[in-house]
């Protein structure tokens, strides 16, 4: 075992600074020391990447005192050099179609968005690489990326090339459950999709164009919201179906719709109140959100939702508050579990580019399993039908006064 040592240091060193482009994923072929040794075995396992975003009130579920005596600026400098962290084992969760149970854990990066979208992409991938090891180390078998730890840089592709364990970023369910979220949510608020128009903000990213393309199939019209035209007329190109398609590269462009999803990587709020027609429905898939808690102070003739909130079959025990009620999960985790129950290792979500038979796919996958959307969530609190009547009924009366502030 000791004479291992020096071996296992360099390709651990060689995994974790690797430059893009110069490895290939090789399991066990010649050149790449086989030495993260991962035991044969049938059980299957998953392992998923979090991340803090409400700095301090994620860094207190973790660490209590830290997270109350540290100012927000000291833990986002300190973070830079914390190592990657064990948060919790994953117990619990049974396919509702083969009866097979997954065994799971969660760790964090302890960068914030803000941190992973100003460091340079390979510092940030050093770091998700050097979890992604503690996944091997621990015996997962595929390794999910949450939230930004998918967005950074080329979405997981230079991540899946450092390790030896499959990846995915989460992002092919997501979209499937994004856009049957605002379908959903659209019917119980009188707008069903096909009367609907339908504004995607963030229509140029990896999630959003894909959303796009799938929402454009029976959508009345689709309004594509992008800070870059020549990147909106090619996800125009993409949107074939009923609807008929606009491009903006204004905010202001979502207050002609009736169903708003939004899933830009912004680090501030986009959506403000004044954006907003009485009635409208917005599905909130970004983390850290894209709308402004203004809305739900100021607009009680709106509804926000989250996207991507999702039942887990089985008597699943996350070992650690995420901030979802008991037995749900992120859309992203859940692509990531049921791959894992589906016995599919396999680098399945990577990359920018994710087509709409992806998420097509994955959504049957996962509900085979048993997963399936858990109802609606708006800032941390469910939202019940009763209340949804009744934004309804306030929007039927105000929507006679309202004038767009632009
Ligand atoms: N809820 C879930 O389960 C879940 C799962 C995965 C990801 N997410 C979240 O989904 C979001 C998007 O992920 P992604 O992978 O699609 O990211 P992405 O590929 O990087 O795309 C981000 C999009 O946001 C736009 N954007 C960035 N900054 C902006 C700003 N300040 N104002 C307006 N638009 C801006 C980008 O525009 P350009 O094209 O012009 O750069 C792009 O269209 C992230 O917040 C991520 O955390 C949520």
């Amino acid at each position: 075992m000791a004479t291992d040592a020096p071996l296992r240091a360099l390709d651990l060193y060689q995994r974790l600074t690797a430059p893009y482009d110069t490895i290939a994923k090789q399991r066990g072929a010649a050149g790449n020391f086989p030495l993260m040794i991962i035991p044969t075995q049938t059980e299957d396992t998953f392992a998923f990447i979090i991340h803090p975003i409400d700095i301090k009130r994620d860094v207190q579920r973790k660490y209590p005192f830290l997270g109350r005596v540290l100012s927000e600026g000291q833990i986002s400098f300190f973070s830079r050099f914390w190592p990657p962290v064990y948060i919790s084992e994953v117990t619990g969760i049974t396919s509702a179609s083969t009866g097979r149970s997954v065994r799971g854990w969660l760790l964090s990066v302890p960068y914030t968005p803000a941190t992973m979208i100003s460091l340079p992409p390979e510092e940030v991938y050093r770091k998700i690489v050097a979890t992604g090891l503690k996944a091997e180390g621990l015996g997962a078998r595929i390794l999910g990326l949450g939230a930004f730890t998918s967005v950074v840089g080329d979405g997981g592709i230079t991540v899946a090339q450092r390790l030896q364990l499959p990846v995915t970023t989460g992002d092919s369910y997501t979209i499937t459950v994004a856009v049957q979220a605002l379908r959903e949510a659209g019917e119980m608020m009188g707008t069903p999709l096909h009367n609907a128009t339908v504004a995607v903000v963030g229509a140029t990213g990896a999630i959003g164009k894909t959303c796009a393309e799938i929402l454009a199939r029976d959508a009345g019209e689709l309004i594509l919201v992008g800070r870059r035209e020549d990147a909106l007329h090619a996800v125009k190109e993409r949107c074939k179906g009923r609807a008929k398609v606009s491009i903006s590269t204004r905010i202001n462009a979502i207050y002609a719709a009736d169903l708003v999803l939004t899933v830009t990587s912004a680090v501030h709020e986009i959506i403000e109140p004044q954006h907003l027609k009485p009635g409208a429905v917005v599905c909130d898939v970004a983390r850290p959100r894209d709308v402004s808690r203004l809305v739900v102070a100021q607009r009680d003739d709106v509804l926000v939702i989250e996207g991507g909130m999702v039942e887990v079959p089985g008597a699943v025990d996350f070992g650690f508050n995420f901030g979802f009620p008991p037995g749900k999960a992120y859309a992203c985790m859940a692509e990531t579990i049921a791959l894992a129950l589906e016995g599919r290792y396999e680098d399945y979500t990577i990359g920018k580019d994710i087509s709409a038979a992806q998420a097509d796919e994955i959504g049957e996958i996962a509900t085979r399993h048993g997963f399936k959307l858990a109802g609606f969530r708006s800032f941390e609190k469910p939202v019940s039908a009763q209340h949804i009547a009744e934004v309804r009924e306030r929007a039927s009366v105000s929507i006679k006064h309202w004038r767009p502030a632009y």
